[in-house]
């Protein structure tokens, strides 16, 4: 039995102990001003690049090549991300300025609506005059959308139950569809809503369908390039463009289909779509490449990994994909996709990954990886990097503010 000074005594170097290990703790920044520190940050950086160019006539920014600002016209597939990053910062922050610029480029882009060539119109449009529409109802921007729905829908062949995705490799490819190809149904199944004509959202629901069955693995990874038979309607080819092999998982080919069945879900309320983003996110979320800051290396089967290059880009949609898949799974699996989705929106913030102001040719995020196997925009910015980085930081903001 101790007397009453040795008990006080060890009450107090418990005391101290528990003080001195909790001060060794580090300190975990609030979400909310990692939040607010990236949205602060892609802010400055817009509003650089909306300056830089404002002179430049038609154009929007691409990427760095060579150590300076690499530029695009409307016909490049990432013309509207820019725009669209514009309209979501002015959501953010609805200033005057922001909404002049947002309008300036967003209008670079409408040529982007008679564009029949390939199936990025989606992109191009949704991103841009969507998000423009949306939150300025300018009957103009549907208009456009109107018509370049229309351009798109020009792609899609009843009798293959899919939209074309590109024309090129024509040797190879009979009817080459790709996973980046969900991201466009969005685009219909606005129109869609917008108009009251049902067969743009009947297309986006045939594609979707036929991706389906056709473009996942066992484990729920996914081909880049399925190409179709034209008189069979069935797959003829099943290899990768952009990914390391046939047979691998190309990070951002997997981020697609995990944002794009979870969109379409939302969209449609169609039960199989959200049990395929569940398990594309289960696959991505537990896969054994996955590196610890949760910022997926281009490929998840490359081999060289660890000494490869990152794709922000693949961490910035997926993170976006997951907020949106945590607001449906109201459950554990829910919190697990949040917390990965947090986990990447740390990183993303931090320095290994945001740039400085006024560097990095004024793009938010540096690290992506365009196409590594062409050696095209290797561990360099890009439009949609910043534009997914941007919405999953509103969209994390607008959680929190609902909890
Ligand atoms: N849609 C082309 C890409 O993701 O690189």
């Amino acid at each position: 039995m101790k007397n009453w000074y040795g008990r006080v005594a060890t009450s107090a170097v418990t005391l101290i102990g528990v003080a001195f290990f909790t001060s060794c703790e580090p300190r975990v920044e609030p979400l909310e001003d990692v939040i607010e520190k990236g949205l602060e940050r892609a802010t400055e950086q817009v509003l650089l690049m909306a300056k830089e160019l404002e002179a430049k006539e038609g154009k929007l920014p691409k990427s760095i090549k060579d150590g300076n600002l690499e530029m695009s016209g409307y016909s490049w597939w990432c013309s509207g991300f820019y725009p669209g990053e514009l309209w979501y910062l002015y959501e953010n922050t609805p200033t005057p300025e922001l909404k002049r610029y947002a309008e300036l480029y967003t209008d670079r882009v409408e040529p982007a609506k008679n564009v029949t060539s390939n199936h990025d119109v989606g992109f191009m449009l949704n991103c841009s005059f969507g998000n423009g529409y949306r939150l300025t109802q300018n009957p103009e921007y549907k208009d456009v959308m109107v018509t370049g729905a229309r351009s798109l829908a020009t792609r899609y062949k009843e009798h293959i139950g899919a939209i074309r995705s590109w024309d090129f490799n024509k040797q190879k490819w009979q009817y080459p569809v790709i996973i980046d190809n969900m991201m466009n149904l969005e685009f219909l199944t606005v129109v869609s809503r917008m108009t009251g004509d049902k067969q743009f959202s009947q297309i986006a629901v045939n594609h979707a369908d036929k991706t389906m069955e056709h473009h996942f693995r066992p484990d729920y990874s996914c081909y880049h390039v399925v190409s179709y038979d034209t008189i069979t309607g069935l797959p003829h080819i099943k290899q990768t463009h952009q990914g390391w092999a046939d047979e691998s998982s190309w990070s951002r080919g997997q981020a697609w289909a995990l944002y794009g069945y979870t969109m379409m879900y939302r969209e449609t309320g169609k039960k199989e779509y959200l049990d395929l983003a569940n398990n594309i996110a289960s696959y991505l979320i537990n896969h054994p490449n996955m590196p610890e800051d949760k910022v997926p290396y281009w490929d998840f089967d490359m081999p060289e990994i660890p000494n490869t290059t990152r794709d922000a880009s693949a961490a910035a949609i997926m993170a976006s994909a997951l907020i949106e898949l945590s607001t449906i799974n109201q459950n554990d699996f829910g919190k697990k996709c949040l917390d990965i989705a947090e986990q990447q929106i740390r990183s993303l913030t931090s320095p290994a990954y945001l740039a400085e102001k006024g560097s990095n040719c004024n793009f938010a995020l540096m690290h992506s990886t365009g196409h590594f196997r062409g050696n095209i925009e290797v561990d360099v910015p890009l439009t949609y990097a910043d534009y997914y980085y941007v919405e999953a930081l509103i969209r994390m903001k607008k959680l929190l503010g609902a909890k």
